[in-house]
């Protein structure tokens, strides 16, 4: 801790009692706790609310600079992608959807614009971004994730991060970033929201930690625990996780919140403690300075110290922690730092919003029916199409703080059918039918809309009750009566696209050999449906690339493309019943023109690699240069390709670029089986192009020694 800081932080420790220092670790959720409550907590010294916002946030400062030792209070808020609870603010498509732009300037903007429209609201943190791995789709989160490659997840953090927390965490525009949920929450087995996740210690610092000491490296000044365990140990009540990774090898210097409830759950879920006392004692001295939402952590905190049972030096870490990071953002001499009230939804970040949604659109298949010309006659087809609830998923004012199905939806947003209309006046809609089966589904109206057109648009995939916490999904396959439909449409005989609206990959093999062209937007914020027009028109050339693979089946996952090897692998594996590799595969995406690679070349010794990329099409494009690795012998297993750099290159028609890439040793490290970062000398494979997909990439051997 830098000198000064620890200065401050050791006066105020110096003053508090035991009792205020134990409120200091209490976040208190206002929503949940109401008024009358929160402002008690506030009197008594919390750390931090989290759901209050606007007038209520401002009172609740007010009260806590009027207690004893009057340290200014956090508010912290869920804005993952924009300020999305707030119904006037900017909402950005997904993390995973932003995670297809492979475009770091792109998600640090939409980091910044997100901390602008929370800091308007005197908030100061929020609980972004998730750096889980998706490895396994049937997971309800995997919306929140920038996908399954932990390279291009460490990568979007970082940017994200950046974007939150600004050039200096003073400025009152900046808001603290808090990276969750510490750590392989999305490998619980099963896919089983919250359920242990069925890893070593060795494979967490080969493979999970790293986006996390990405984040680190980042500056970012919040971790939050993961609800799950690792073999046999809570990760909140981890002190490895916490204390030697986190603090000691990764170097974090912010502080680290629980999840919700996650210090009680130590109790009431993972049944690693019997009573309140044994569950705050097991999270306090693991390394958690923050309790979410366990409010009984104070009077058993306090009572623990009383009694001897812990030592009081346990909180004085944790609340030095707190305090460093509120003296770091200047909150004690500006408690009621306040950004730009009316930057909330302005047209300059609505245009931010509009550019992710654009960059998203990840076209997988195309056999030249796009783009389409304004004057065909096209069925837009399925609720998804026009479904707002729909196109914006989990995370914002539909869902959160609490659910609420009667919310009505404010605009602007634009839906797929909106968005078809205001580029053709050849556009028909028709609901057809949605992910949930329901009275209003009509296949019949569909499909005679769909016999009258030139082109179908069906528009699939799920909606937000399949999506979220605890929201698992054992089927991936679409839902309700959509693939039915789809099968009828099919059968007309027309050109077919399909659009996958969705929050994840699902299982659309049938759907996708069916079609002429598909298109994954999944959820693209209120400018997504815009977005996707925009591409099947061809106002813009796609250029978004698969942050994840899509598998055939629920029963093949996982099918991410940096696996192990062994016997199920190579070009020939399969099921006996199903082919071992993905349907689309991480990196994938086409465009409206093509990229030819040639002369890839490494020079050993100073590890610069080259290759010449040209746009051999008729229309200018975006490129998204990918480098892989293989360690070919390697004292444990190591991935068959791994993805260590990419670069996004524009080009025009004809137009040929070299790109080069800086790589460094380490990046073909690997975490050999006593645990440590090592690089193995011997022989190696390069291999850069269009996708991780074998047949995208060019290849080259060479030997470091
Ligand atoms: C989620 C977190 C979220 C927190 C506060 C939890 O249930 O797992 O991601 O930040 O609630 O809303």
């Amino acid at each position: 801790m830098e000198k000064e800081i620890k200065a401050r932080v050791d006066s105020l420790l110096g003053q508090m009692t035991l009792e205020e220092k134990a409120a200091q670790m209490i976040q208190v959720s206002f929503r949940h706790l109401g008024r009358e409550k929160s402002l008690e907590w506030a009197k008594r010294g919390a750390g931090s609310f989290l759901f209050a916002m606007g007038e209520d946030a401002k009172e609740l400062q007010q009260a806590a600079l009027s207690s004893r030792m009057g340290i200014p209070l956090l508010f912290g808020i869920d804005a993952v992608r924009g300020h999305s609870v707030n119904d006037h603010a900017t909402v950005f498509p997904t993390q995973l959807a932003a995670a297809s732009t492979w475009d770091k300037e792109a998600v640090r903007e939409m980091g910044r614009v997100t901390a602008k429209e929370v800091a308007s609201e005197g908030l100061h943190w929020t609980f972004s971004p998730l750096l889980c791995l998706a490895r396994d789709p049937r997971w309800g989160r995997v919306d929140e994730t920038f996908g399954e490659d932990p390279y291009l997840t460490g990568e979007m953090a970082a940017a994200i991060i950046h974007g939150y927390q600004g050039d200096d965490l003073r400025n009152s525009d900046s808001i603290l970033a808090c990276a969750k949920h510490y750590f392989a929450y999305g490998e619980a087995v099963g896919a089983r929201d919250a359920c242990d996740s069925e890893i070593t210690r060795r494979k967490a610092k080969e493979v999970f930690l790293p986006p996390f000491q990405k984040a680190v490296n980042a500056g970012c000044a919040t971790f939050m625990t993961a609800y799950g365990s690792m073999d046999g140990t809570p990760f909140t009540a981890n002190s490895w996780a916490l204390k030697e990774m986190l603090r000691q090898e990764m170097g974090f210097e912010g502080f680290v919140v629980t999840d919700w409830g996650n210090m009680t759950s130590l109790m009431t879920q993972q049944f690693v403690a019997e009573t309140p006392e044994d569950a705050a004692k097991l999270a306090a001295e693991a390394g958690n300075d923050m309790m979410m939402s366990s409010e009984e952590f104070f009077d058993t905190a306090v009572s623990l110290v009383r009694s001897g049972k812990m030592a009081e030096s346990v909180l004085d870490e944790a609340v030095g922690h707190i305090l460093a990071v509120k003296i770091r953002m200047g909150l004690f001499e500006n408690p009621f730092r306040q950004g730009d009230p009316k930057c909330l939804g302005c047209p300059a970040h609505r245009d931010a919003a509009l550019n992710v949604a654009r960059e998203s659109i990840t076209l997988v298949r195309n056999d030249g029916v796009l783009p389409l010309n304004p004057t065909q006659k096209v069925a837009v087809i399925g609720a998804n199409g026009d479904d707002i609830r729909a196109q914006y998923g989990d995370w914002t004012y539909f869902s959160h703080p609490l659910p609420d199905p009667e919310k009505e939806p404010v605009r602007p947003y634009v839906t797929v059918k909106e968005g078809f209309e205001a580029l053709s006046k050849n556009v028909v809609y028709c609901r057809g039918c949605g992910p949930m089966p329901c009275a209003k589904d009509d296949l019949d109206a569909a499909l005679d809309i769909a016999r009258d057109a030139d082109v179908i648009v069906h528009v699939v995939g799920d909606m937000i009750d399949q999506v979220g916490e605890a929201k698992d999904r054992a089927n991936l396959d679409l839902s309700g009566r959509q693939s039915e439909l789809h099968e009828k449409l099919a059968a007309l005989g027309k050109p077919l696209v399909t659009v996958l609206l969705a929050s994840k990959p699902s299982t659309i093999t049938r759907e996708a050999a069916r079609s002429n062209a598909v298109v994954i937007a999944f959820n693209g914020g209120m400018f997504g449906g815009q977005a996707v027009a925009e591409a099947v028109y061809g106002v813009f050339n796609p250029s978004g690339r698969l942050p994840i693979s899509f598998p055939h089946h629920a029963g093949q996952v996982p099918v991410y493309y940096n696996a192990l090897p062994g016997w199920h692998f190579g070009p020939n594996a399969r099921y006996c019943d199903l082919p071992a590799g993905p349907l689309y595969a991480f990196g994938e995406g086409l465009s409206y023109t093509d990229f030819a690679y040639e002369d890839l070349t490494l020079d050993a010794d100073t590890l610069q690699a080259r290759v010449t990329v040209t746009n051999t099409g008729d229309r200018a494009g975006r490129e998204t240069v990918q480098v892989y690795f293989r360690d070919c012998v390697s004292s444990v297993l190591t991935p068959v390709k791994q993805l260590i750099a990419f670069r996004q290159v524009d080009l025009q028609p004809g137009e040929k670029k070299t790109v080069s890439f800086q790589l460094n040793r380490m990046d073909f490290s690997l975490v050999n089986a006593k645990e440590q970062r090592v690089v193995e000398p011997g022989k190696f494979l390069l291999m850069i192009g269009h996708s991780s997909k074998d047949a995208d990439l060019l290849k080259t051997e060479f030997t470091l020694s």
